[in-house]
């Protein structure tokens, strides 16, 4: 009986808690990761070169780091529509993140200090391509270099990023380099030459695609 007691008083007491363990568990961790994590790309960013010019491009910039590190909506709003790579070690070559809600956040019209363009940047990768036998335990730099068997390209992919409205391509290239380097492919990536290929912002004659975006 007691046993029971202690039990329901325990259940009581730390039912809450208890069910939300598997997050409060990895919560301090995760947190502080995703934090280090945002500000290592906002220092990587500070220690590029920029112009006079370029400043209020980087400053602007570094706010939406900064409000994604305290997750307030527009800036989380920005980051959400950007993707990572992904499928890239089978061959995919487009991560186009979401164009729509790049451009077209709910405030477009009344926060103008907001706004975004879309920019469709390609990725070349540099760098020797050897033929290599499928090796599990090789490095990935090694791998997206050398040539496949059904000849799927790694050298080239086409990646879309959402930044302030007054960046130059200039000052998108470095910032791509700057996200990407901070991907899962890294310093696969390290080698990459960025082009900027075309960037758009919203204004009332952009025409919204809704899922349906061509970029090429
Ligand atoms: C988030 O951080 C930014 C920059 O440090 C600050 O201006 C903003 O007020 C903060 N937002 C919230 C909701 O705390
Ligand atoms: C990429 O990351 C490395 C290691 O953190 C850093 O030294 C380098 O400056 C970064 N490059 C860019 C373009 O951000």
């Amino acid at each position: 009986m007691k046993t029971i007691l202690c039990l329901l008083l325990f259940g009581f007491l730390f039912g809450d808690t208890l069910l939300q363990t598997p997050v409060a568990k990895n919560g301090p961790d995760a947190r502080t990761n995703r934090l280090l994590f945002l500000s290592n790309i906002a220092e990587n960013l500070l220690h590029q070169h920029w112009d006079d010019v370029e400043l209020p491009c980087l400053q602007k910039t570094l706010d939406i780091m900064r409000n994604v590190q305290n997750h307030t909506v527009w800036a989380t709003w920005v980051w959400d529509s950007m993707q990572s790579p992904t499928g890239w070690f089978v061959g995919s070559r487009n991560h186009l993140g979401n164009f729509d809600q790049c451009i077209h956040p709910p405030w477009v019209e009344t926060h103008p200090e907001l706004l975004t363009q879309y920019c469709v940047a390609n990725i070349a990768l540099t760098g020797e391509r050897i033929s290599l036998k499928e090796d599990p335990y090789t490095t990935t730099d090694l791998y997206v270099s050398s040539r496949k068997k059904n000849n799927l390209a790694f050298n080239k992919f086409t990646w879309g990023v959402c930044l302030p409205a007054i960046c130059k391509p200039n000052s998108i290239k470095k910032i791509a380099a700057t996200f990407l380097n901070n991907t899962h492919l890294g310093s696969t990536l390290s080698e990459a030459t960025i082009y900027i290929d075309s960037c758009q912002t919203y204004n009332e004659n952009t025409e919204l695609s809704y899922g349906y975006y061509l970029t090429l």
